[in-house]
């Protein structure tokens, strides 16, 4: 009789969490031909950041909780590293699929591959061309060490190929995280959030079968260190903020590291004007997300998910390793100045940019069944 092919996933950061569940949904239709493990690093630990995504996107608990928790980028490589070789000696499963850019991703792509297990790296090939990101060295890294690498865009295969990586372990799938995004969006029109923040009526007041009205607002979500870790450079852009609130309310959920920073460097918005949340469950960020007027935002994925909902997004970047969010979608690159997120936004709010361009190719729903047929026959 055939056996099972054991798998381990790996989750350790917000972004994480819907990439990985569409995978471990699609493997759970075939109990005969996969076993799986959720190895969580614990390098987002909060339950906002982490257990309200367990819950919001029905992913099993973790099998194995490594609990590295935060420190500098070195510490939780080495905390990281440590912690998952026992589990891979113990477990020696015939794949461990890693997703994404972060300090978990490369961490436990590397303790594998050292390991001599094969790894699967889901969303590779993206590149800023920029070291000075955290993510990006995780993204060249995490490549190099593994076996088989699934693409979310043409470009990701291109850089793959400038990087001498073999076509033969490249593979063009789509975007898993896309897939979750596809399959929640009916579910997120619960409106208590958009009634809780005062942006559309309460029921009783909007009569039966009629279409409920929301008022405009902007949604805003930063926590690059290049963004927040500089108090002026914060300070420049809560600043400018405050002045798109003149025009539509803002609103900010906001990150860990930076609620930090704006504790420490003592900064604050009018709030009233800009109104700073906790971080948000999934279903919750979807609903605000797709009924938003403008998005501005940092975040990679968030880029990709207004790509493909037809909002319009500002990326307070000077690049991005998500360029077809550009050439097809609603995304626009621009300078943290004040002045000039200032005209971006309004510029954006007034001019409906609302035209969709198109959807990506294979942003279809069914990146996760691609993946899992191409590891079954790997
Ligand atoms: C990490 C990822 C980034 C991803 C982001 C999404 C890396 C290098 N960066 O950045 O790619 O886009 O997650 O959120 O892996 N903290 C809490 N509670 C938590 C988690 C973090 O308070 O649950 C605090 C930490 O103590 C730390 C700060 O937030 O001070 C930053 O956390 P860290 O994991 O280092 O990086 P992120 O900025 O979250």
């Amino acid at each position: 009789m055939k056996q099972p092919k054991r798998v381990i996933h790996v989750v350790g950061a917000r972004p994480n969490y819907m990439k990985v569940a569409p995978l471990m949904r699609e493997m759970g239709r075939h109990p005969d031909n996969w076993r799986q493990t959720l190895v969580h690093t614990g390098q987002h630990y909060d339950y906002r950041m982490s257990q309200v995504f367990f819950e919001d996107l029905g992913m099993p608990q973790p099998d194995v909780y490594l609990g590295v928790g935060s420190g500098s980028h070195a510490e939780q490589y080495a905390r990281v590293l440590q912690s998952f070789e026992p589990v891979l000696k113990q477990q020696q499963p015939d794949w461990v699929i890693v997703v994404g850019d972060v300090n978990s991703t490369l961490a436990c792509a590397l303790a594998a591959a050292q390991t001599h297990i094969r790894v699967a790296h889901v969303e590779a090939g993206l590149r800023s061309f920029d070291r000075t990101m955290p993510e990006e060295i995780n993204r060249v890294l995490t490549d190099h060490a593994s076996d088989l690498l699934f693409t979310t865009e043409p470009s990701g295969n291109r850089n793959l190929a400038n990087e001498g990586i073999p076509a033969e372990k490249v593979r063009f799938v789509g975007n898993t995280m896309i897939d979750t995004l596809a399959t929640l969006l009916p579910r997120a029109d619960d409106k208590r959030i958009l009634r809780e923040l005062l942006l559309c009526p309460a029921p009783n007041g909007n009569g039966e079968g009629k279409p409920i009205k929301i008022r405009p607002y902007t949604l805003v979500t930063l926590h690059r260190p290049q963004n927040v870790d500089d108090a002026s450079a914060l300070g420049e852009i809560l600043g400018a903020l405050e002045r798109v609130a003149e025009d539509v309310p803002v609103l900010f959920p906001v990150h860990p590291r930076t609620r930090k920073r704006i504790e420490e460097n003592h900064l604050s918005v009018h709030p009233e004007r800009v109104r700073l949340l906790e971080p948000l469950g999934y279903m919750d960020f979807l609903t605000l997300m797709r009924y938003s007027g403008l998005v501005i935002t940092d975040s990679g994925g968030i880029q990709e998910e207004t790509t493909y909902l037809g909002v319009p997004c500002l990326t307070v970047r000077p690049n991005t390793e998500r360029p077809i969010t550009i050439e097809l979608g609603t995304n626009r690159l621009i300078q943290r100045e004040s002045s000039a997120i200032l005209l971006a936004a309004q510029d954006a709010l007034c001019t409906n940019l609302r035209t969709h361009r198109g959807i990506p190719p294979l942003w279809d729903g069914r990146a996760a069944q691609r993946i899992v047929e191409h590891l079954g026959r790997a």
